[in-house]
Formats: structure tokens, sequence, C-alpha cells
């Protein structure tokens, strides 16, 4: 990592692929340098955001090229096939080449749109991702990852198409609502328990140091294994659960959670689920609950959840090959775990508060 006026750099190490992840109050006017120094042979530039985002104080964009904005809808609404359609459209009227980028302003919504389209459009063009949330600065915009929803489910048309650069002005977290930032904490708890770090040394983290960290730790992950053959898939840490609540509210169980609320709940789980399974104490699980309560994170499951709809859920996960899979702590750290038994997980979660 290198330190200077200009931010922190993160490297995502890719060969031909690498990029940087920059991390800092004011980073997003790097975004023409980083253009200019990636795509060199870039004649125009589309930037893909919402109004909403438009009508921030920081929303002041300078690509060095001659730029069209696009907009699209806010948040889960932006990531549909038809919006991809729309985009490609609009990029094939401004006559786009192979040379051109688009950047991507905003949360992982349109991240992952804006990716998903430079993904397919002409085989793939360049895409520079300027992160809004903080969900995005310190996951959905690194990694490569991009995909929109179908009716059947989230992320199940996506590919990977890495970004030339990820740029996480800490400016853009000021205007954030809180429930956003708490949605981000979720990962990035996850992140610190990964990396090994007890509650008091979390407490001592500033923002932009639980930034940093989790870019950190994903760039590192992802560098080491970009299309989840292993070390990737421990990422998911927390997850499994995580998906499941949210199938459950998505097939209309009303419950008001965000993913990083989710993924909180489901860190909470796993390690009783490992303790359960004699693989952590109980010191796991006490230090797993302080450091979601130094996030502001809860630990309980919602009341009223069906242990069997859960576990059905969990079941059909797509990343579980329809077994029960979880990344579990353990005496060799954290690993991927399938093949764990209905009856240990219904155990569990019983006395998770899961309902019979
Ligand atoms: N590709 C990946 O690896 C990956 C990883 C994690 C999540 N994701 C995806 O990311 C999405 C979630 O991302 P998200 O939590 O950023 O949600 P989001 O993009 O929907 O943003 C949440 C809300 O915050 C607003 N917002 C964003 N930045 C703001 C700012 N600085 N100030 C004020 N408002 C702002 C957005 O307009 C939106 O209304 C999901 O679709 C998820 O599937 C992808
Ligand atoms: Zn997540």
């Amino acid at each position: 990592m290198r330190e200077n006026m200009t931010g922190m750099k993160v490297p995502v190490l890719l060969a031909d692929r690498s990029y940087m992840v920059v991390v800092g109050h004011g980073v997003r006017h790097q975004l023409a340098e980083a253009i200019a120094a990636k795509a060199p042979r870039a004649a125009r530039a589309v930037l893909v955001t919402s109004e909403s985002l438009l009508g921030q104080p920081w929303a002041d964009f300078e690509t060095g090229l001659p730029t069209t904005t696009i907009t699209v809808p806010d948040g889960e609404e932006a990531k549909s096939a038809a919006q991809v359609e729309r985009l490609c459209t609009e990029f094939s009227k401004l006559e786009l080449s192979r040379h051109d980028v688009v950047v991507g302003v905003g949360g992982g919504a349109v991240t992952d749109l804006a990716g998903f389209a430079a993904a397919v459009y002409l085989r793939g063009i360049a895409v520079v991702h300027v992160a809004t949330s903080l969900v995005a600065q310190v996951d959905a915009a690194i990694g490569g990852k991009t995909a929109v929803n179908l009716v059947t489910g989230k992320n199940l048309m996506g590919a990977f198409h890495q970004p030339l650069a990820v740029l996480c002005d800490l400016d853009f977290l000021e205007t954030l609502p809180p429930r956003e930032i708490l949605n981000g904490r979720g990962e990035i708890v996850k992140c610190c328990l990964l990396d090994g770090l007890t509650p008091p040394m979390m407490s001592a983290l500033s923002l932009e140091d639980q930034v940093l960290l989790a870019v950190e730790l994903k760039a590192r992950i992802v560098s080491a294994d970009e299309r989840e053959g292993g070390l990737r898939a421990l990422l998911n840490y927390g997850h499994t659960l995580a998906h499941a609540i949210e199938a459950l509210e998505l097939g209309g169980q009303e419950l008001d959670i965000r993913h990083g609320e989710a993924v909180a709940i489901g860190l909470a789980f796993a390690v009783r689920l490992a303790r359960h399974l004699g693989r952590v104490g109980d010191d796991a699980v006490a230090s797993h609950d302080e450091a979601l309560s130094v996030f502001g994170l809860h630990a309980e499951l919602p009341q009223g959840l069906s242990i069997d709809a859960l576990i059905n859920a969990m079941a059909k996960d797509k990343k579980a090959h329809h077994d029960l899979t979880f990344v579990l702590p353990g005496l060799n750290g954290f690993e991927t775990v399938s093949g764990i038994s209905r009856r240990d997980v219904e155990i569990v979660l019983e006395a998770f508060g899961g309902v019979k």
C-alpha cells in the first residue's frame, strides 16, 4: 500500500488487469488521471449514476474526456436486464468504441449495473468505479463481480469484469444515511473477524481505517483467487444465513432488514454453529457478539422466523451446491465446511431463536 497526499492506494494484483483501489478524502478528483493512465486511447466517457446522487454536494466529476451522463433508478431497481439493454443501446447511439470508458458512480447497485453493461457491450469495454456507499467501497466495487437481478432471484445474470480503478472518496460517506452506514458495517465487521482483530482493536479503528482494512482484505483475497475457487469463498462468512433471511424477505416475510444487518446475524449464528460442532469455544462466541456491538449491530434473529423455511432457503443458496455449507472458524482458521447435517443446523437455529 502506498500513502501520499492523495489517498491510500491498495493494489488488486491480477497480472495485466491489475488496478488500484484509492481510498481517501477528495480522491474523486483523481478520476481524469486514472482514466488517462489506464485508458490512454479513450476518446469519450459515459458516466452512469442516479438523479439523487447527482444532487449531492460532492457530485462534481471530471473525466478529462467528452462525457455523457446517463441516469438510472436508485437502488435495486437499477439492477435489471432492461437497464442493461437500455445502457448498451445508449452506448451504441453514442458510438462508444472498445477504447472508451464507462464510469459507474454510486452504491453497489449502480456499480454492479454499470460494470455488467460495460462487461457485455462490445464484449467488454473499460469501467471505472466511483464507489459512493460504504458497501460499494468495502465490497461491491472491488473484485470484478458484476450482475443484475432476474425475477427469480438476485444477481443471477452477471459476469466477471475487473475495473480499471476504484475510487473510494470518504467525502461521499458524509451524505450517506445512517442505516446505509450500518449496512456497510456488516461487511466491515466480517472483515475484521476474518482478519483476526479483537473487539478492542476494532473499536480503535476510525471509519477511514475500517474502509482500508476491508479494502485491503478484499484486494488481497481477490488477487489470490479472482474467480472464487476457494479463498474468495471466505468472504461469504456470515452469508449463508444472511442469504436465507433475505430469501424469506423476498418471499414476502416483512423484515425490513439490510444486507449488512443480515450478515451480522449470520456471523453470530455461524460462530454458534462452529461452537456446536466443537470447532471453537465460548470465548469465540463472546468475542463475535462483542465485535458486533462495537459496530452497533445486533446478533439476534428477527422474531418468528421458521427454522424449516430458513434451512430450506440455505440449502438452495446458489453458493451452497444444494447442501448446507457454511464458512466457519476453527483450529485451522476459517474454512468452507460443506455437508453439515440438517439436525445440527436445526439445533443451533432453535437455540438462536428460530421457531419450529
Ligand atoms: N459485486 C459485488 O461483489 C457485490 C458485493 C456486495 C454487494 N453487491 C451489490 O451491491 C448492492 C448493494 O449496494 P449498496 O448497499 O451500496 O446499495 P445501493 O447501491 O442500493 O445504495 C443504497 C442507497 O444509498 C444511496 N447512496 C449511495 N451513495 C450515497 C451517498 N454517498 N450519499 C447518499 N446516498 C447514497 C443510493 O442512491 C441508494 O438509494 C446490492 O445490489 C448487492 O447485490 C455487489
Ligand atoms: Zn455481503
